[in-house]
């Protein structure tokens, strides 16, 4: 018998028994509206956000990589031909591109399971929001808010029985201990040890000891990593109801759009750029940019972007010298580059492997421009970041 596949199975069944809120549900399906939407949950878990969105319409693709999570979810996907899952690590998985809405709920940011580093992997999957998201696309980040960590985590040094307990659907009951918590103030780091106990239906003991750890990162931190990935914030609320946001202890639930023009164009500074898009907001201009932005990974195809305007490729080229600033392949050729430079963020990646999960050979032409357009080689670039 593998005791860690029963307690991961054991574990599917609790997390369903004791976790089926449908308050941040109800606000996450407000702030899409009515009109179906793609949308990618990140850590799915069980599903208990992903199936009312595809129940609502939306269509839905979610990535765990407990797969006792993820066995809670075909018997309630069934007949949902709109929703999708994966079993796969998500800070190391390609998450896809080009959804309308990104989910990352319940806290998640913080309990990323991970072994190194906790505060990169929430920057990481920041990143990844972006990086998945079409542009004018929206990320739903609901996590805690602790004012004051220390009360909460040197907390977890009492003996925490009873949080999580019960029996799950094949007769295996059991319980899990936290205990020994440790919270350093210096790097905001709260450590902790927890063992499961379990009881097999034939009346057989296990116990499956671990540990737990995170990094409390601060709203500080998030809106740095946001605004840094090319968020731009909405909606901030401080409870499922809409209340606002008054830093007292609980949720901090933030709606935030991927800027329409990418984070390099944006920096660099190009006179008549996306600040002239902004102030003319010349509605084809936009349409065209928003165009290339979602068709980066394809070859530029200038006869393609004028037909998603109705223009003719010598107009696109005229309404792009007036509004943009720069030719459209140019254009095409930033956005490639954007995408190069968030994949170089990963450092799981090699050089080679960042240029190939866009498409792209890291000896071929786009080389050549991306030093161009950032001053440096993709080796300088990744020595330069934090
Ligand atoms: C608190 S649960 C939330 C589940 C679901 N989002 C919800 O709101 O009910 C966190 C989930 O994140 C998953 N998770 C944590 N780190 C992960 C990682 N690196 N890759 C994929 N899933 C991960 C866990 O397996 C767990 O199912």
């Amino acid at each position: 018998m593998d005791v860690n596949a029963v307690c991961r199975h054991w574990w599917g069944c609790i997390y369903d028994q004791y976790e089926h809120g449908t308050e941040d549900v109800k606000l996450l399906l407000d702030l899409i509206g009515p009109a179906p939407r793609n949308v990618f949950e990140a850590c799915c878990g069980t599903g208990r956000v992903l199936v009312p969105l595809a129940q609502a319409g939306h269509s839905v693709a979610g990535m765990d990589a407990d797969e006792g999570m993820l066995a809670r979810l075909p018997a309630k996907a069934e007949g949902l031909e709109n929703l999708r899952y994966s079993l796969d690590d998500a800070l190391r998985a390609d998450w896809g591109g080009g959804y309308d809405v990104v989910v990352l709920g319940d806290n998640t940011l913080m309990n990323i399971e991970h072994r190194d580093d906790d505060q990169a992997a929430q920057r990481l999957f920041i990143q990844k929001a972006a990086g998945a998201l079409k542009p004018g696309g929206h990320f739903f980040l609901a996590f805690d808010h602790y004012p004051a960590p220390e009360k909460v985590f040197i907390g977890k040094s009492k003996l925490m029985k009873g949080h999580y307990g019960g029996m799950d659907d094949m007769g295996v009951s059991g319980q899990i201990f936290n205990c020994g918590g440790l919270y350093n103030p210096v790097t905001r780091i709260a450590v902790w040890a927890s063992h499961t106990e379990l009881t097999m239906p034939d009346g057989e003991k296990h116990i499956i000891s671990g540990h737990g750890h995170k990094y409390v990162c601060t709203r500080e931190d998030v809106h740095g990593w946001l605004k840094d990935a090319g968020f731009v914030i909405e909606e901030e609320f401080g409870g499922c109801d809409r209340r606002p946001f008054a830093g007292k202890p609980g949720w901090d639930i933030l709606w935030a759009r991927k800027a329409y023009a990418n984070r390099a164009l944006r920096e660099s500074g190009l006179p008549g750029t996306w600040e002239n898009i902004q102030r003319t907001r010349h509605p084809d201009a936009a349409k065209a940019v928003e165009y290339l932005e979602s068709h980066w990974r394809e070859d530029f195809d200038p006869e393609a972007v004028a037909r998603s305007v109705n223009m003719s490729v010598r107009q696109l080229y005229n309404l792009f010298s007036h509004h943009v600033g720069m030719a459209p392949k140019a254009y095409h050729q930033k956005c490639k580059v954007e995408h190069i430079r968030e994949k170089l963020a990963d450092k799981n990646l090699t050089i080679a492997e960042a240029f190939a999960a866009c498409g792209e050979d890291s000896r071929g032409w786009l080389r050549k421009v991306f030093r161009e357009m950032t001053g440096m080689s993709p080796r300088e670039y990744r020595a330069n970041l934090k």
